[in-house]
């Protein structure tokens, strides 16, 4: 299968309870992992490029053809949403002109009308090319991009809103932060979800999806959640399999100098991961 955009696999997702996973790419090695993963797995799986990987990796056209050859190199034949993640006007702008099948854009740091009316427009650009489109509501708390957020819970009249802009998806804050979980965390705010999902029918978006405790992370679902963001938790994993490489010196073995060599641990090791929390959202596998 080619790629696909996310309207029907996420509403199908919130209508089920469960979720499906979307999870950000840096490079080759990370592409293949995660397709990899959903491909082992027999699920569908949404593959996202930030601003900033985007731009390290030479620009939203390469990400979107490196995405698209890798699935035709793997044989990858479940559905893929390849997907802006915390796009600013311009970049959901250029993503919607390049291809993307869907497109995140964050407006949770401009005044609310101004999130209201950019989001109308990205929504009427995406939907004209049948592109799915996230929006934002209440800030994520931690830094994602140089996007700062200080965590505040989503405000209900405000969602409602920007739900009405027409969105497929909206990111809710609930507590949730970006990152390392700091010790004194409170955990995801419940109360707030209620309400959110009590008014709002699309699909909802847990960011900050790495280091949030399953049993929380199973409870938002079957509240309501339907896309859960994991990045950080991939990143560990990848450099923790790296590290061991080196720490076990096996560059010093055959050939061990070899990159292809060296980045294998650690693209298994974000294949394991993603393969994880595919099993902990509940995504079902494809018919
Ligand atoms: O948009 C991406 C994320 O929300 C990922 O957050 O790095 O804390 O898992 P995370
Ligand atoms: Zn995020």
């Amino acid at each position: 299968m080619s790629l696909v955009n996310g309207t029907e696999i996420f509403k199908a997702a919130r209508e089920g309870h469960y979720a499906v996973g979307a999870f950000n790419t840096n490079n080759l090695e990370w592409t293949r992992a995660i397709l990899g993963a959903a491909q082992e797995t027999n699920t569908p799986i949404l593959i996202q490029t930030s601003m900033g990987a985007a731009k390290y990796m030479g620009g939203y056209e390469l990400c979107k053809n490196l995405v698209e050859q890798t699935i035709k190199s793997m044989n990858i034949t479940v559905p893929v949403i390849m997907h802006l993640d915390h796009g600013n006007y311009e970049a959901a702008k250029e993503c919607i002109e390049v291809g993307y099948n869907s497109v995140m854009f964050d407006g949770h740091d401009l005044p609310f009308e101004e999130n209201l009316a950019k989001t109308k427009e990205i929504v009427a650009l995406a939907h004209a090319k049948g592109i799915s489109v996230e929006a934002e509501v209440g800030s994520i708390g931690g830094e994602e991009d140089g996007i700062v957020g200080a965590g505040e819970l989503a405000d209900v009249e405000e969602a409602k809103q920007l739900a009405a802009a027409g969105p497929d998806y909206l990111a809710v804050g609930i507590g949730n932060i970006h990152g390392v979980y700091p010790e004194n965390w409170q955990g995801l705010s419940f109360d707030r979800l209620e309400e959110l999902a009590a008014e709002i029918k699309i699909p909802l978006v847990l960011h900050g999806g790495s280091g949030i405790p399953k049993e929380q992370i199973l409870k938002a679902i079957d509240m309501g959640i339907a896309k859960v963001n994991v990045n950080t938790e991939q990143q560990i994993a990848w450099s923790k399999a790296v590290k061991a490489y080196y720490a076990a010196d096996k560059d010093e073995a055959e050939k061990g100098f070899d990159p292809r060599k060296v980045l294998a641990p650690g693209t298994k090791a974000i294949k394991d991961t993603v393969e994880s929390r595919i099993e902990w959202f509940g995504t079902p596998a494809v018919k």
